[in-house]
């Protein structure tokens, strides 16, 4: 199993020109920014400009997937985040949990220039953006904060697709085509977690080396839930990553005909069971290091 391979993913500076080019283009059409964290891997999965870039509009910091994040793990994000003074919410967009409550904190950051707009005589409605990196959820959320309106926006012949807009159900509109941001991939750690959450393309990396990576990450502080998924027992606590995989492995008879481990095929098994939450609720991402 190579061990190089996963390093592979490189923090091309084309990608942060990409970003600051899409944000440059699309902020002064809108009022307020919503930017997509995946929940699991709130440090990782943030783009470290966006703060800088957004600055002079409202920001609403959504941390979404959070049905899939370690439940004790995320009201420590959401405070921290607050500390910083920015709005923060933990979101399941799959189900549509916290969905309103992003709707209405966009409402409520633009409450002043909504005020202003009545003071005026003016009906400009508020507008507003979904930027985050690949895979976060952008798309599920804006279908959500949308509802019923953007299947009507979808079914007009005729529309282009180019920045459409789509109401909300609470009193702005969105633009109906989410922004990218490129995550940074400078440090190994962020890059394996962006890797191992699934933001970046399978195809660029060792499959393997990534469930190698994944359980040495797990078997610290999500050991029982390994123990339990895999039938491991407790003895085996101290057992390093490659033995660990090789009892899973084994334990699941993903085995070939020469009696052999199918790395392949149990490293396959593993990421997709720990990306769609089957392992348990899992934060890699640790609180200490964003607040240093
Ligand atoms: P993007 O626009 O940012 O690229 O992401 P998109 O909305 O396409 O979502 C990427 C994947 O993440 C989708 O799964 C989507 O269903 C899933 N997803 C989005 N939000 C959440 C969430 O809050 N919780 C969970 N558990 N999953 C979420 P997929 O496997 O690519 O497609 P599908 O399963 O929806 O068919």
């Amino acid at each position: 199993m190579g061990e190089e391979n996963i390093y592979n993913i490189q923090w091309f500076p084309g990608h942060m020109a990409k970003t600051r080019r899409m944000i440059t283009e699309s902020l002064p059409d809108v009022d307020a920014v919503i930017e997509l964290r995946d929940a699991r891997i709130p440090l990782s999965s943030k783009n470290p400009e966006i703060e800088r870039l957004c600055s002079s509009k409202p920001r609403i910091v959504v941390l979404n997937k959070s049905d899939l994040c370690d439940p004790d793990e995320l009201p420590l994000w959401i405070e921290a985040e607050k500390k910083k003074g920015a709005v923060c919410i933990g979101v399941d967009s799959s189900s549509g949990k916290g969905v309103s409550t992003v709707g209405r904190s966009v409402a409520s950051a633009c409450a002043e220039k909504i005020e202003r707009n009545r003071q005026k005589g003016f009906s400009v409605r508020i507008r507003a953006m979904v930027v985050g990196i690949p895979n976060v959820g952008k798309s599920t959320l804006i279908n959500k904060l949308a509802g019923s309106n953007k299947a009507k926006a979808e079914n007009r012949p005729g529309v282009t697709r180019d920045r459409q807009w789509v109401k909300t159900d609470y009193g702005f509109d969105l633009l109906d085509m989410p922004g990218v941001l490129w995550p940074k991939f400078d440090n190994k750690i962020c890059a394996e977690n962006l890797a191992l959450t699934g933001s970046v393309k399978d195809d660029i990396l060792d499959i393997e080396s990534l469930s190698i990576v994944l359980i040495d990450r797990l078997k610290s502080r999500y050991y029982s839930l390994l123990a339990a998924r895999y039938k491991i027992p407790q003895q085996q606590r101290e057992a390093d990553a490659v033995e660990l995989f090789e009892l899973i492995a084994r334990s699941r008879g993903m085995i070939t005909r020469g009696n052999e481990i199918d790395y392949e095929r149990a490293s396959r098994m593993l990421i997709d069971e720990f990306r769609s939450g089957k392992i348990g609720r899992i934060t890699l991402d640790r609180l200490n290091r964003c607040l240093i």
